[in-house]
């Protein structure tokens, strides 16, 4: 990326982080280290890819760069500051302004056909509740073999572990970089058995259940 561009999406990082730094969590886009590690597993085979929390599309570029096919790409981002700047720069991408929280009503693909979900989303900013929430509607989305790729600037996963054991996952720190800023680590989230999610089961389910048991991951998460 040529060097005007990274100042001004510095500059707009910088700014959509003064006015909501509970929601951006970063004074500055991921580094290009982070986004090659983020980004590393993935290949032009994995077919259709879900981002969560592009902001400029660091990561995005990065997949691209790995084959990805630029209409193989669903965006989501809450921030309404980032959805311009995303569709001009991968109009072949499908870009949503949407909290990630609502994936699971969302009906982006049919069956379980993705390959792969980059996450960029400020989990450790989040209630134990939505992150239970948002992980198990990308897993209804996920072919086997399929994981969530999540960064985190603290020292372990940012999925509490109750929820990982409750959704019948797994995360293991692939890498690290300090050339970022700050230094970060990514997890690899995966199925502990195949299938133990189906995206069936998440549907048929009653709201209530459903309540009950995500909260029961924020008590146990201390949340
Ligand atoms: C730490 S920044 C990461 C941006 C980019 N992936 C990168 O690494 O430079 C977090 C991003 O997640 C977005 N975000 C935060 N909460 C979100 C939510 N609930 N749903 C979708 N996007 C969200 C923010 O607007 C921001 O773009």
């Amino acid at each position: 990326m040529i060097a005007k561009t990274a100042c001004s999406d510095f500059l707009h990082f910088f700014r959509s982080w003064v006015s909501n730094p509970l929601r951006v969590a970063a004074i500055a886009p991921s580094g290009d280290s982070l986004a090659r590690i983020m980004t590393s597993e993935i290949a032009a085979l994995d077919g259709p890819i879900i981002e969560l929390g592009p902001g400029t599309g660091v990561f995005t570029r990065a997949l691209l760069a790995r084959g990805v096919s630029e209409s193989d790409l669903t965006l989501i981002e809450y921030g309404p500051e980032f959805i311009g700047a995303l569709q001009a720069r991968f109009p072949a991408a499908r870009v949503l302004q949407m909290d990630a929280a609502h994936l699971a009503q969302a009906d982006l693909y049919e069956g379980e056909p993705v390959g792969a979900v980059v996450s960029g989303l400020p989990l450790l900013s989040m209630s134990p509740l939505k992150i239970a929430s948002i992980l198990a509607a990308a897993f209804t989305y996920m072919r086997p073999g399929g994981a969530v790729y999540q960064f985190t600037y603290g020292p372990r996963c940012p999925v509490p572990r109750p929820i990982l054991d409750r959704l019948g996952l797994k995360a293991v720190r692939i890498g690290g970089t300090v050339r970022n800023l700050p230094p970060a680590s990514v997890y690899r989230i995966s199925r502990r058995k195949p299938l133990e999610l189906s995206r069936e089961r998440l549907r048929y389910r009653s709201s209530e259940t459903e309540i009950e048991d995500i909260a029961a991951f924020s008590d146990e998460a201390g949340g």
